[in-house]
């Protein structure tokens, strides 16, 4: 079957044609137009949700013709639509939703809606080149702009929510450390490329709830770490050497929570595969070194990641999502739910 997934929850206007079949453990990619809004919010330096949403009107219908360009007769070709109702925020949530009622209305083809953060976990499933060898119970890791979460995937109809953070998302604090080191939106690719070629853990920020034994997470006190740190330093000091290092040190902070918690989830649920999914998950160094920590501790789980350009936000794997979980609604019900989370 075809699907045309559609995904606006933010501030990227996605459309894509996936193609799958029953027998597949696996998605096949035909096309994933992602436009984005971003460099408007690198200016003001995160999302202003009303610029988003008037963005997302104005891309919406152009992104979906894009992807759909290649279909001699796409009325007749896509088998269902796939649209992502939440989370997310609700004046660009609703054109994706609006949008895709519409197109199910008018071309009488079902609709899956899908959550947003199931649409991370699945982008694992799209023509990874080995998705086949993901066995189950799966622990997935979230690591997006507004979440981090721990979930344990039975299969694909049994989800269980192991935890997630009590404030900042992973996302969100290479964000807001990286604003007061005065990087752009989104800090997180920035911090990235200054903490390479850096050994050493200079500023050894705290690594909050480590050895809590629960899956909780807590990034704030990492972002008032770096405020501190900041001040004291001095903002005329703050050279390319110290933002190098400050920002490995970052990265250290945030990934040993990360890996660890991930890590200790997938041996006490006897997983047989962890996947990683969300922006942070492009993150090279984050990748590495779960599969050093994995293979240093001689444990037999291996790690799932999604192609980089798939760990953003996408609509490629709202329709891999759909096509695992497929539950059809009237359109009719279709409804955004900015509070989405996992139910
Ligand atoms: N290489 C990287 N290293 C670290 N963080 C990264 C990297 N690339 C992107 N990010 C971070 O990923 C986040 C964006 O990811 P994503 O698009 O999945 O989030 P979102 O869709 O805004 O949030 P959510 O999915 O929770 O609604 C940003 O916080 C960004 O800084
Ligand atoms: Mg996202």
């Amino acid at each position: 079957m075809i699907i045309l997934g559609i995904e606006t929850s933010c501030d990227e206007t996605s459309a894509s044609l996936v193609r799958a079949e029953k027998k597949d453990q696996k998605v096949e990619l035909i096309t994933n137009v992602v436009s984005s809004s971003l460099a408007l919010h690198a200016k003001t330096g995160g999302i202003i949700p009303e610029i988003a949403a008037r963005e997302q009107v104005k891309y919406i219908i152009p992104v979906i013709k894009k992807s759909i360009e290649g279909l001699k007769n796409p009325r007749e070709e896509i088998d269902a639509i796939a649209v992502t109702t939440g989370p997310g925020l609700i004046g660009s949530l609703l054109v994706g939703v609006e949008t895709a009622k519409t197109i199910s209305y008018i071309w009488d083809k079902p609709i899956v809606p899908v959550n947003h953060l199931f649409g991370h976990i699945y982008a694992n499933w799209i023509e990874n080149g080995n998705s086949e060898k993901i066995n189950f119970p799966v622990t997935a890791l979230i690591v997006s702009g507004g979440h981090t979460d721990l979930v344990l995937i039975k299969n694909h109809r049994e989800i269980v929510w192991l935890g997630g953070t009590r404030d900042d998302a992973a996302g969100e604090a290479f964000d807001k450390t990286g604003r007061i080191l005065g990087l752009s939106y989104p800090a997180g690719p920035q911090i990235e490329k200054l903490a390479s070629g850096i050994k050493k853990d200079v500023f050894n920020f705290p690594r909050p709830l480590i050895d809590s034994g629960e899956f909780d997470f807590s990034f704030s006190g990492l972002k008032t770490a770096v405020v501190r740190k900041a001040e004291e330093i001095g903002a005329k000091n703050l050279n390319e050497d110290v933002l190098k290092n400050i920002s490995f040190s970052i990265q250290e902070a945030i990934f040993e929570v990360l890996i660890k918690k991930t890590i200790t989830a997938a041996v006490k649920t006897h997983s047989r595969s962890i996947v990683l999914g969300g922006g942070v998950a492009a993150n090279q160094t984050l990748r590495n070194k779960f599969e050093f920590k994995i293979e240093n501790l001689k444990l037999k789980i291996p790690l799932f990641v999604p192609e980089k350009r798939l760990c953003t936000d996408n609509a490629a794997m709202i329709a891999a999502a759909s096509f695992f979980n497929y539950k059809q609604e009237p359109w009719k019900n279709l409804t955004a739910d900015p509070e989405a989370y996992f139910d």
